[in-house]
């Protein structure tokens, strides 16, 4: 047999021109009826397999009975020509050649092409006229140069191409209405430069399911962006630069299932952003500048299965900020800056009572209470490990009934007689394992694991986290006066004391207030003992109607914060001086 020597190239030689044709086979197969595989290709089924060649001309014999073509990783610079044998091909794999442009003219013999993949290539734009009529229904241009895309280029597809991927190319605006594709399913646009998608871009594509704009450099999406993506279920649009959720660009995506916005610049999700959306069941908004979650920030969600909310920075929650979520299965809110919504609020998740997975670990939790997790009977996953967790009220998980883990790491524990419970419930229940707690005070039983401290060694001698001896009270005042509200805690730490004011649960940063300590003798157990006890007050001048709201204060120490009970401000109208009432005459 003679060796062809497939890899010579000549400067300027055309394809066509290559003619190392084994005919050899041609005869051998129409002789014996049995396929024979072109060397140094291989075959399977109907499968041509010639890739990793290496070489920038192919062979031009193909079997009669290729349907599939593998040509990857070669050196060609043009579509090889197959003869009259192209036309039952259905696929042919381009990956990773020369190709630089797409010919309309060594595309046609191909009748039957159902896949066509140029991926790493070096195409650089789609013209219009690229692509005969061809029953194409996979188009894969991944990791190319285009920077372009004419008006016009798919026209020839539009009643065939399903799938079409463009990832990694260099695409920096996609023209409004370019993809007239009333079949397509599937694209791809990963990983190209497009900061910013005008109103109507996406419109001719009622049959398009998902749509992937990673990586993009995202800024801005103007209102009516994806509208026409009637059919659309998976939108992602991970690392990129959008800044904020709103119905303007969610216009349209009636029927939207799976939203990736993770690792995003997201720091607002409008009122009312859900409106077209009500048929959601995963949002994905981890790695966001999220730092609060409003009343509003998920209305609509009815069908909502599993939120991500991790890796933001949140830290107020407010109430009945999931009020609206009750096919809600899974919550995961780690690493954010959590406190208090665990820590003092009434069942922030109370309206969840199908969460079965609740994610907090890595927040700034100190405490948990019985109000804690309230309302979650279905719950079946709770992690708040990497929190350094001090206290835990009694009782605060046991309305779980069908908890199977529960995950705790944490070696800040105050083990006084109030944990006394904690060990002796867990005994009851299977997961063990999944806890790592030990005790940070107090001293005699530091560093000592919960599990390992007998019944009796829990006692309170001592109570070093701030207790509230005086609530700030309820009042009303005149529109103009100052108004006090005054709040005082003990404890018999000596270490030091924080104080802060919140006003309807936000801290109020610009207040004017005044911290004082003094000593104060105490009846207990052992007799009289003197406590340092910490009074804080907040001075409000020349009160407005906006000052109205519900005050409280947060004292903190090392042990823990604890929080007042909530004095409500009202202000009334001054009384008019009778003077004015002097018209009639
Ligand atoms: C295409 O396939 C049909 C049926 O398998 C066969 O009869 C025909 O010869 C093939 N055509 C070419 C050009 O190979
Ligand atoms: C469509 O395909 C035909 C031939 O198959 C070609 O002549 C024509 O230029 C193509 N049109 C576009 C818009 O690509
Ligand atoms: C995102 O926006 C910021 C500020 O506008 C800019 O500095 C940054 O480079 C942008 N990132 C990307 C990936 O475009
Ligand atoms: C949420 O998105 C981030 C990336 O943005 C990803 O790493 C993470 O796996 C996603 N989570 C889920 C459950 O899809
Ligand atoms: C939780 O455990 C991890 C390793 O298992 C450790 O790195 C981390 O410091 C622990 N966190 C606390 C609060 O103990
Ligand atoms: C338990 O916590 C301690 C202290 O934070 C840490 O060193 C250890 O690795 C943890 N063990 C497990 C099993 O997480
Ligand atoms: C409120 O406080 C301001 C500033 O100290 C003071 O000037 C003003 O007289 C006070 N108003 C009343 C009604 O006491």
């Amino acid at each position: 047999m003679i060796a062809p020597h497939l890899d010579i190239k000549k400067k300027g030689e055309e394809c066509s021109l290559l003619a190392v044709v084994l005919l050899l086979f041609g005869g051998l197969e129409s002789g014996a009826g049995v396929r024979t595989c072109p060397p140094p290709c291989a075959c399977f089924g109907d499968l041509v397999d010639c890739s990793r060649l290496r070489r920038g001309k192919m062979l031009d014999f193909f079997p009669e009975w290729t349907v599939q073509l593998k040509l990857n990783h070669n050196e060609l610079e043009v579509i090889p020509d197959l003869g009259a044998h192209a036309s039952n091909v259905t696929t042919v794999i381009l990956a990773n050649n020369r190709i630089s442009r797409i010919s309309e003219e060594q595309l046609r013999p191909f009748l039957s092409l159902e896949t066509l993949d140029f991926s790493n290539n070096n195409i650089v734009e789609l013209k219009a006229n690229s692509f005969p009529a061809l029953p194409l229904k996979n188009l894969f241009l991944n990791n190319n140069r285009i920077t372009s895309l004419e008006s016009g280029c798919f026209t020839n597809l539009s009643s065939s191409l399903q799938v079409l991927r463009l990832n990694r190319n260099r695409l920096s605006t996609i023209p409004a209405k370019i993809f007239q594709l009333p079949h397509l399913q599937h694209l791809e646009l990963s990983r190209n430069r497009v900061r910013r998608v005008e109103g109507l871009t996406f419109h001719g594509l009622h049959a398009l399911r998902s749509l992937k704009m990673q990586r993009n450099g995202l800024s801005r999406l103007m209102d009516g962006a994806f509208w026409g993506l009637s059919n659309m279920e998976v939108l992602q649009l991970d690392y990129n630069n959008l800044t904020e959720v709103s119905k303007g660009w969610l216009y349209g995506l009636l029927t939207l299932q799976q939203l990736h916005l993770g690792h995003n610049a997201i720091s607002r999700i409008r009122p009312q952003a859900w409106e077209f959306c009500q048929k959601l069941s995963q949002l994905n908004l981890s790695s966001n500048h999220l730092t609060r979650l409003e009343e509003s920030s998920f209305v609509g969600l009815n069908l909502l299965d599993e939120l991500h909310i991790g890796s933001n920075r949140v830290s107020f929650i407010a109430d009945g900020a999931f009020r609206g979520l009750f096919n809600l299965q899974m919550l995961d809110l780690q690493s954010n800056d959590i406190s208090w919504t665990i820590e003092d609020m009434n069942g922030p998740f109370s309206a969840l009572d199908k969460l079965k997975r609740l994610f907090l670990q890595g927040n700034q939790i100190r405490s948990v209470t019985k109000k804690s997790f309230s309302g979650l009977d279905a719950l079946q996953h709770l992690d708040l490990s990497n929190n350094a967790i001090m206290s835990i009220q009694a009782n605060a998980f046991s309305q779980m009934k069908s908890l199977l883990e529960l995950r705790l790491n944490t070696s800040s524990l105050l083990c006084d007689c109030q944990l006394k419970w904690l060990p002796v419930w867990v005994a009851e229940q299977t997961f063990q394992s999944c806890l790592n707690a030990s005790c940070a005070h107090p001293q005699m039983l530091k560093g000592r694991s919960v599990f390992a401290v007998s019944q009796e060694e829990f006692v309170c001698d001592d109570f070093p986290k701030p207790q509230i001896t005086v609530q700030p009270e309820t009042q009303s005042a005149l529109k103009g006066s100052n108004v006090t509200f005054v709040c005082s805690a003990a404890s018999s730490s000596d270490s030091p004391m924080t104080f802060a004011w919140k006003k309807d649960n936000e801290v109020l940063n610009d207040a004017e207030i005044h911290n004082q300590a003094h000593l104060r003798v105490q009846e207990g157990a052992g007799g009289e003992t003197e406590v340092t006890e910490y009074t804080t007050t907040l001075q409000l001048r020349n009160v407005e109607f906006s000052s109205e709201g519900k005050y409280q204060c947060v004292i903190s120490n090392h042990f823990g914060s604890s929080y007042s009970t909530k004095a409500r401000l009202t202000v009334n109208r001054t009384p008019y001086p009778t003077m004015q009432c002097s018209k009639h005459i």
